[in-house]
């Protein structure tokens, strides 16, 4: 298993390149399932989980080619195997993206249930509900979920859905599934994410007829059929937001390119309370912050919750500046009921963190000090490297394949910013 060393205490300065959007891309790979026609994705992330979808779609039968410039091509004509299997949606939940556009558009799909996850149970029982107010018929069966339309029916039917909470990949699941439906949808608590936006704005390029998107409201007039589009995935707002709160604890000045500041505005309105300079410019963000940390930066509470509020996304990220900023602060996860693993890591660093339930205090302290420490899911992973870019001396964090499935080339682009990081290959450590 790979690895990552750094040798913290280095300020980071220059220019990054946020990549596209790990969680807009996966639902728009989806999207192409809706039309036999070629569909073109520009500014897709190189990472494990695009590489998965990618082969779960050419599992389906879907041609799919990417080139080096970060553009996939996809021609879902007749699919041989409309079907998303144990052995890939174990490894990325994000799998159930496929249910319906293949119910959509083929009137049947297997799609097995994605299992749990290290940050929470993660049921999809809310996508189940949404897609059987549109006339699906969907049974368990040996860990799948089996759909299929009413015999004499070909296409979905508009409904009216209320999800018992707001449900990203549920509201992408059904904006998915009405495009095609007979009639019209509309979604009363629908998810509000900016990658929510840009898979609206792809699947009007093909056709669709959309709108609201973005708010609470979103309303979908079903159509026959969709044709092709080219479209350009959306910035990475976690990745940009993971980079911000980097910059923040070791201080330096970076301008994120691509960046998109009306994405983040929770994040920078807490990175700003604490004491950095963050601003919107031509092309991306500027950040610049003073070192020590532990001098500079006021430690910050907040609690996570559904776009626009504090990404669950971003709350390990923000733990780690948190962590060596001066004072106490409460941070609180709302949205997954098992997001805290990276605090026992942090703690080996020399953290200061105490746990009850859904709520962490942190107490800063002056200096880390570098460790072994293990990396648990996605963003715990990228919360101990912005850890290991501050402690003192060598801090090596395994299990990196976390970190790969959401961030592209992490480690060369902080090397391209002054960090002292490199890549430690399985088979050598
Ligand atoms: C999406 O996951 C993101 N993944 C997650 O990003 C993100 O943390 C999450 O939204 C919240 O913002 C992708 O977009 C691929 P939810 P999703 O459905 O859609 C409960 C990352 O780090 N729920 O909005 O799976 C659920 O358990 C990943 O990039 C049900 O109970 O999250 C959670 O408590 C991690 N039943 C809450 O709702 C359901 O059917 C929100 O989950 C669906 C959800």
């Amino acid at each position: 298993m790979d690895k990552l060393l750094i040798r913290g205490g280095r300020q980071l300065r220059g220019e990054v390149l946020i990549s596209g959007a790990k969680n807009a891309a996966l639902p728009e790979l989806c999207a192409a399932l809706l039309t036999g026609q070629p569909v073109t994705l520009h500014n897709v992330p190189r990472l494990q989980d695009v590489s998965t979808m990618l082969k779960l779609v050419r599992n389906m039968g879907v041609s799919a080619e990417r080139d080096d410039n970060g553009t996939v091509r996809l021609e879902a004509g007749d699919l041989s195997n409309p079907e998303a299997p144990y052995e890939l949606v174990k490894t990325m939940r994000a799998s159930v993206l496929a249910l319906g556009p293949l119910l959509a558009r083929f009137g049947h799909a297997k799609v097995s249930l994605p299992g749990g996850c290290a940050i929470g149970s993660r049921p999809v029982d809310q996508h189940i509900k949404g897609l059987q107010a549109m006339g699906a018929e969907i049974v368990v069966e040996h860990g799948y979920m089996i759909a299929s339309l009413p015999a004499g029916r070909t296409r979905l039917k508009g409904a009216r859905i209320l999800t018992d909470m707001v449900t990203v990949t549920g509201t992408e699941n059904f904006l998915m599934a009405a495009a095609l439906a007979e009639g019209e949808t509309l979604l009363e608590n629908a998810a509000q994410e900016p990658e929510i936006v840009d898979l609206a704005e792809m699947l009007i390029r093909m056709g669709a007829k959309i709108e609201g998107h973005g708010t609470s409201h979103i309303r979908i007039q079903g159509v026959e059929k969709l044709h092709g589009c080219e479209h350009a995935v959306v910035a990475d707002r976690i990745e940009a937001g993971t980079f911000l709160c980097a910059v923040a604890a070791t201080g330096g000045d970076v301008f994120l390119r691509h960046a998109r500041a009306d994405h983040m505005d929770a994040v920078i309105d807490k990175l700003r309370d604490a004491g950095c300079t963050v601003a919107a410019q031509e092309g991306g963000v500027r950040i610049s912050s003073s070192a020590p940390a532990c001098e500079h930066l006021k430690a910050q509470s907040f609690s996570t919750t559904e776009y626009p509020g504090f990404p669950t996304d971003m709350q390990a990220q923000f733990m780690a500046l948190n962590v060596i900023a001066r004072g106490a602060s409460m941070v609180t996860e709302t949205i997954f009921e098992n997001r805290f693993m990276h605090v026992n890591e942090m703690v080996r660093l020399g953290a200061t963190i105490h746990v009850e339930g859904k709520v962490a205090m942190v107490e800063g302290v002056q200096q880390l000090s570098g460790a072994t420490v293990m990396a648990t899911d996605l963003r715990a992973s990228a919360s101990l490297v912005i850890a290991g870019l501050v402690a003192d001396g060598e801090t090596l964090v395994d299990r990196i394949y976390h970190l790969d499935r959401g961030y592209d080339r992490m480690e060369a682009k902080l090397r391209g910013l002054g960090a002292d990081i490199e890549r430690i290959s399985g088979a050598a450590a």
